[in-house]
């Protein structure tokens, strides 16, 4: 069966890209990028970003994918005639294969929390959750291999059994409570002896906490938690049917996710600074911080473990589009080669991120550009290869693309939103896109 055909209704379509994009982006880096960048000035960064540079990049490449309907790796040439420019295609494919790798290391931190959390509601331990020490956890090479492996595991089988579609629809009840856990820990953290000072800290743009990475990074924020440049969201619309809604759904997926990162930053700002910590902590920052807010809830350990349980399942939705993004394009959509491609694709991320993980202990002390080495995968993917990605389809759509059959795709509503949409990634973004990627390297 061609995977072409797999939604029959936008809903699908959209709950997907949905779930692809909410993800550890949003609640894992979001806070720790803004601790460290400055806090206020960050998020008015990334808001900025995320709304004139991320959301017409988004309706882009649904445009592109409703237009092409094949796989990524061809759909380039498909669209142009110029089979080179395929390489747009493998660009996003090497993106996602080292973001899968790292990603895995922080879904395995999620699941060796959960069986810590549950193993001590089991055994009606009272002991704090704040006791949980994050340093020992994850400075143990065997436990957080384990931990990815599973991670790893449990994307490999959703994708191999094709039972996507049963998560995109329980996402429709586990989206909407994990936002209410959002609420209530934010509402918890606000409450906390000194939260004002940390509330103003994500709140206030300081202009003196501005720097040049902190502008970089902030626009590889908006590229990661969009999922854009890795071609994902392209693939997810080309199996979209016709009448997809482009812009009404990249307008909900882009507002969500400025949601649930005002809402993270919200939640963990107040509690950093009532706890003492700093919020230059880095990627241990959330998971350092949360057992302690929940501790000070009335059944703290058995909220701690249901958010979790979302936070795992946000964290899959978004893994299973990355393994999904490989799968589509070396099976080239034939779905008979899904499992074995499904599987070797596993092992080999498998691989890859054995670095990534062990850069949390054993090999803590390599550090290069720009840090560990999960730090310098981060860094290729969110501010290398994705900006890449995006600035390449820019240009195809831009300069190559016919006009009206993008604005035929486009859909021209009342507002006339198609021209300045269009001179928008025709000309404005692709120079964003190129200058900020040349300041990094000067
Ligand atoms: N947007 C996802 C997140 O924020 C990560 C992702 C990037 C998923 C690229 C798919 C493709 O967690």
């Amino acid at each position: 069966m061609d995977k072409q055909s797999q939604w029959k209704t936008s809903t699908g379509f959209i709950l997907a890209s949905a779930g692809s994009a909410i993800g550890l982006g949003a609640m894992w880096k979001f806070p720790y990028m803004a601790g460290i960048y400055g806090g206020g000035a960050f998020l008015l960064m990334f808001l900025i970003f995320t709304i004139f540079v991320g959301l017409p990049l988004l309706i882009m490449e649904f445009t592109v994918g409703k237009m092409g309907q094949t796989y990524t790796t061809k759909i380039y040439s498909k669209l142009t005639q110029k089979k080179w420019l395929n390489i747009i295609g493998w660009n996003g494919n090497l993106a996602v294969f080292v973001l899968f790798g790292f990603y895995s290391v922080i879904g395995g931190w999620i699941i060796i929390y959960i069986f810590n959390v549950a193993a001590q509601i089991l055994s009606f331990n009272q002991t704090k959750l704040g006791e949980i020490q994050f340093e020992s956890i994850i400075g143990s090479p065997v436990l957080t291999l384990i931990g990815q492996g599973v991670f790893i595991l449990l994307t490999m089988l959703i994708v191999m059994l094709g039972v996507e579609k049963g998560l995109e629809k329980a996402s429709k009840f586990m989206i909407p409570l994990l936002f209410i856990f959002l609420i209530i820990i934010v509402v918890k953290s606000l409450t906390l002896d000194g939260s004002i000072e940390g509330l103003k800290y994500i709140l206030q743009p300081r202009l003196e906490d501005v720097s040049m990475e902190g502008v970089l990074f902030a626009l590889g924020q908006s590229f990661f938690t969009l999922s854009l440049g890795t071609t994902g969201m392209i693939t997810y619309a080309s199996y979209a049917s016709k009448d997809m809604p482009i812009k009404t759904s990249a307008v909900s997926i882009v507002l969500m996710n400025i949601l649930v990162s005002v809402l993270a930053g919200l939640a963990i700002f107040p509690a950093i600074k009532s706890f003492g910590y700093k919020p230059t902590e880095g990627p241990g920052l959330l998971f350092k911080v949360l057992p302690k807010v929940f501790d000070q809830m009335a059944f703290g350990s058995g909220f701690y473990l249901i958010f979790l349980i979302l936070f795992l399942f946000a964290a899959l939705t978004s893994s299973i589009s990355l393994l999904e993004l490989n799968v589509s394009n070396f099976t080239k959509n034939d779905n008979t080669k899904r499992k074995p491609v499904a599987f070797w694709a596993s092992i080999l991320v498998f691989i890859i991120s054995i670095p990534a993980t062990l850069s949390f202990s054993s090999l803590s002390g390599i550090k290069f550009g720009a840090g560990t080495i999960f730090d310098n995968m981060d860094f290729l993917v969110s501010n290398i290869l994705m900006p890449l990605g995006a600035l390449g389809t820019t240009l195809v759509v831009g300069h190559l693309l016919n006009k009206n059959e993008l604005k035929e795709h486009f859909g021209n509503n009342r507002f006339k939103l198609f021209l300045p949409w269009y001179y928008l990634v025709k000309f404005v973004l692709p120079i964003v896109i190129i200058v900020i990627f040349i300041v990094q390297f000067i």
